[in-house]
């Protein structure tokens, strides 16, 4: 009942891309996550020095983190970390919603966006990493068709995109837009 009662209030929030200077809001969000939700982004039980830490080496390590941002609080994200050790260029990403706003088409408006800001990067591969039974990730990923493979107990994503068209090429009209890959 209260459920539905919060989701018939409209979403007033916006979807941007978190500065420098959001990292307290950034890190304040995490350590809401109710455990559940916790424990699914972080693949694991966690105590609040992690989750400190793992926000602050974020944004110290030039991490790219969207945001769902209503009233200067940040309620939900999207991280995308360099896995610079990888031959292709290749990012890892991660999602979070707040509880209270989890099922209202958050997590998909942030994957999208997600999806733009991976391929401006250039990356051509993003993984991400969550357990076998986290039903919203998967539907998720579904939605954009990535493939989940198990691995050792956790499920391990991977969504390909195509890699950026050189200028030479766009301009002449000889290679047709393409749409995204997935899987
Ligand atoms: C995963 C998560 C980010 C999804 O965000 P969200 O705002 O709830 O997602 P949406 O409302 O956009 O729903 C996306 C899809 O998941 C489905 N979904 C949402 N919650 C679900 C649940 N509890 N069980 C099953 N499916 C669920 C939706 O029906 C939707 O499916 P559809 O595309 O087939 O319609 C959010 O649930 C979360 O923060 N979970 C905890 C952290 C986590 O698991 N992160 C992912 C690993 S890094």
């Amino acid at each position: 009942m209260e459920q539905d009662l919060q989701r018939a209030v409209p979403l007033m929030g916006t979807i941007r891309q978190l500065r420098p200077s959001d990292l307290p809001r950034f890190r304040a969000h995490l350590l809401r996550l109710d455990p559940e939700s916790r424990r699914d982004r972080f693949n694991g039980v966690t105590d609040n020095t992690f989750v400190e830490n793992y926000a602050n080496r974020s944004f110290a390590s030039g991490t790219t983190v969207i945001g769902y941002v209503e009233q200067n609080e940040v309620l939900g994200a999207a991280e995308l970390h360099e896995r610079a050790e990888e031959t292709e260029p290749t990012a890892e990403i991660a999602f979070s919603v707040e509880r209270h706003l989890q099922g209202r088409g958050i997590g998909a408006r942030l994957f999208e966006r997600l999806i733009m800001q991976a391929r401006g990067l250039g990356y051509t591969q993003l993984r991400v990493t969550t357990h076998p039974q986290n039903a919203a990730m998967r539907a998720l990923a579904r939605r954009y068709n990535a493939t989940l493979v198990f691995e050792d107990g956790e499920t391990v994503g991977t969504i390909h995109l195509d890699p950026l068209m050189p200028l030479g090429l766009i301009a002449s009209g000889a290679v047709p837009k393409r749409p995204l890959r997935f899987g």
